[in-house]
Order: C-alpha cells, then structure tokens, then sequence
C-alpha cells in the first residue's frame, strides 16, 4: 500500500469543475509536483488533502490511515491529519515573533517548553534563520518570512509537507536560492514533499515526479524527462517546454521524414512513438532544440528555410525558420550568428508522434468521471 493514496477525488462548485477524478499515489519521501496552469485545481488538490476543502468524493489514505472517504463518511480535521501546509500567501502571524510563529504548532499540542525550545531552534537552524527568531515578520524579507512559514510546517514532523507556490511571489534571483534550500530541506529531513506549481522549470529540477493538470483534469503523470520526451498531448508538449507541433499523414511518411500537411517533406533522423497502419493525421512534436541550422551546401539533406526573427537568451539564441509558410522555433548553441532573412538548411535530428488528442483525453474523462446524477461540467 503506498504511503498517500489519494483516490478519485472529486470537486465541484456548482456548475463549475475544480478537479476532476484525481488519483495519486506516493512513496514515503518523494518529491511529488502538481502542475498547470492557474486555475486547473492545484490548490484545491492540496486543501482537499490537508483537509480545508471537503471534496465531493473521494477517498485519501496516508501512512495507512484514511483520513477522508465519502463513503464511509470519515473526514479527519486538518489538525489531526499530521500535514504540514505552507500557503502560496505565507500566511505568518503579523503580530508573533519569528519563534512564536514556529512554536505555535507545537503550543497547540501542549508540548513542553523545553521540548518546544529545541525543535524550534533545529527548525530555523534548517531554514538558515538562526538568530532571527525575535523579529517580527515586518522585519523580515518575503524570502525570509517564507522560510518561516516553512519552519512552522516542519516543526511538528509532518507525515507529508504541502507546498503551494512557495516561490511565485519572490524574485527570479531569490526563487533561484529557495529553490536550492527547499532541496536541502528535502535531503537533510527526508520528509515527503507534495508541491504546487505552474513554473515548468521548477516542477522539472525538484520533481520525482510531476502531475500535470489541465481544467480540473490531469493530462499526464510521470518523470519529469518522460513527460518532456513523451508528452501525451499537444498541451503536455507546449506545457513543459517549447514545442513545435506539425501535423501530417504516416501513410505518406518514407522511412526517415515528415510530410506536414502543408505539403513539404522534412527528414527526420530518428522518429518515435509512429503506430502502424494508422492513417490518419497525426502530430509531430519536434523540440527547438532538436533542429540543427547548417549553412546549404548542396551536399548535407537539409531543407531550406529563411531566417525570419532572432532573439538572444545568452546560453542559446532562438531563431524563427520559415519553411513553406510554417514557422520553426529552433533553438541554436551560441555560435555562428545568422542575420534575419537569411537562407539556412535546418536538420530535424528527432520528432516523435503525439499518441492522442487534447479533446479525446477530456472527453474520455467526462465520460468516466461525471459523478453519478449530475451533468458533465462545460470547459468550452
Ligand atoms: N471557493 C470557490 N468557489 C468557486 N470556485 C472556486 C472556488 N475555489 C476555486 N474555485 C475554482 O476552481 C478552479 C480551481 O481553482 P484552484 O484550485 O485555486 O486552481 P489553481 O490553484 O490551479 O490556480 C478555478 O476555476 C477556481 O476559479
Ligand atoms: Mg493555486
């Protein structure tokens, strides 16, 4: 039995679909990201489980305990679910000092004074607050108060830490060094970590593994390099990095290429996820760094296009290739500088096939998850 499971859970408010049929089952010390967009449900994932929200149906186990099931009417108070939760707001107590926010949980228990002097101080020690614990929250900066929030969570050795968006109101440099001291965070205590998120680049250096969500569904779970190398749809392939999607026929596809719909072949070195015998249009994913520019020198088999912008990222710079009218997004290491409006052959080193449709995934998931006497909610 795994160390949560979370079943079938289900929300909605009114008309309106939250999260749909969420199943997800974690080992003791993963490191577990939710994904998506804002508004797909993550949030309401993670109060469902710390038990803030009270879901539709469902069942959640963790250390094998149910703490919540519809139908065997159990829903343990948050307190009591040994969950440990930082806000995507921070949510300290303005009016507490720093070592009064992070003893509060343990006061709450009735632990002893000493006890409670210990943990706190091992706490901010962790979170690399030592010596700031008789400031107020004013005092601090957000990355700081954060750090508070996050010592409070650890202080009474959750089952299971919960963080939404612990990073999305700090700046690019100071989310950078969270992000490092979360990991070690990770490391030092061992302790479970589920996470919320809609940066695709956070999700990807963190995770064990990543959920993705889309509309109060979820799209695609696994390793953040499957999802990258195989995603499941054209919004996986988009979500979790740059994609270019190019649709066309397999019936017409020699060994080593794609014919787009367009009309123009484009070889290809190696193509993945291709079923025999389908013939109709498919979608090929090829990532901008999986095309190489090379100058036309009539001997390489490399298609012609034109150079239509540049922009420069410092560690690579983006080129927009036109090619009959389709725009390429390439990604090339900082070398030779091309200039817009130049000719340049582009190889496609890989591609590989979408297995399936945005809209057969949602529809699917309507058909089976629509909860007994109640309409399929409208995402259109
Ligand atoms: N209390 C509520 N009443 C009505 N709709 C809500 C409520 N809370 C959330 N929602 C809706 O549920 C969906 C999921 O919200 P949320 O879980 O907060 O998304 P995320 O955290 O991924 O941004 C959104 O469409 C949101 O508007
Ligand atoms: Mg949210």
């Amino acid at each position: 039995m795994s160390y949560l499971a979370l079943s079938k859970l289900h929300k909605s408010y009114g008309e309106s679909l939250a999260v749909s049929n969420f199943n997800l089952n974690m080992e003791k010390g993963e490191f577990v990201s939710l994904l998506g967009p804002s508004g797909c449900g993550k949030t309401t994932t993670l109060r469902m489980l710390a038990g803030f929200i009270e879901p539709c149906q469902g069942h959640i186990s963790l250390k094998g305990r149910t703490i919540y099931s519809k139908s065997e009417n159990i829903n343990v108070p948050p307190e009591k679910r040994k969950i440990g939760m930082v806000f995507q707001s921070y949510a300290v107590w303005p009016h507490m000092t720093v070592f009064a926010n992070i003893a509060y949980p343990l006061r709450v228990q009735k632990i002893n004074h000493p006890t409670i002097k210990a943990r706190v101080l091992e706490a901010l020690d962790l979170v690399h607050l030592a010596g700031l614990e008789n400031r107020y929250p004013y005092q601090l900066s957000g990355g700081q108060q954060q750090r508070v929030a996050i010592a409070r969570a650890l202080v009474m050795e959750p089952e299971i830490l919960l963080l939404d968006e612990p990073l999305s109101n700090l700046d690019a440099q100071l989310r950078q060094h969270m992000l490092h001291q979360i990991d070690e965070i990770r490391r030092h205590t061992g302790v479970t970590i589920l996470y919320v998120t809609h940066d695709q680049k956070e999700a990807m250096a963190l995770s064990d593994r990543i959920v993705l969500m889309n509309q109060g569904l979820t799209i695609q779970s696994g390793r953040p390099q499957e999802l990258y190398e195989r995603p499941a749809t054209a919004f996986a392939a988009n979500f979790l990095g740059r994609a270019n999607l190019l649709p066309g026929w397999p019936r017409a596809i020699p060994r080593q290429g794609i014919l787009t719909s367009q009309g123009f072949f484009l070889p290809v070195q190696s193509i993945t996820g291709l079923e025999a015998g389908n013939e109709n249009t498919v979608t090929f994913v090829v990532r901008p760094e999986d095309i190489r520019l090379e100058h036309p020198d009539g001997s390489s088999p490399s298609t012609p296009g034109c150079v239509v912008y540049r922009r420069y990222y410092a560690s690579f710079i983006e080129y927009g290739v036109e090619i009959n009218n389709t725009l390429l997004r390439v990604e090339a290491e900082n070398g030779d500088r091309l200039e817009v409006g130049q000719s340049i052959g582009l190889i496609i080193r890989r591609a590989f096939v979408l297995p399936q449709e945005e809209d057969d995934i949602v529809q699917n998931r309507h058909f089976v998850q629509s909860p007994a006497g109640s309409a399929p909610a409208q995402h259109h």
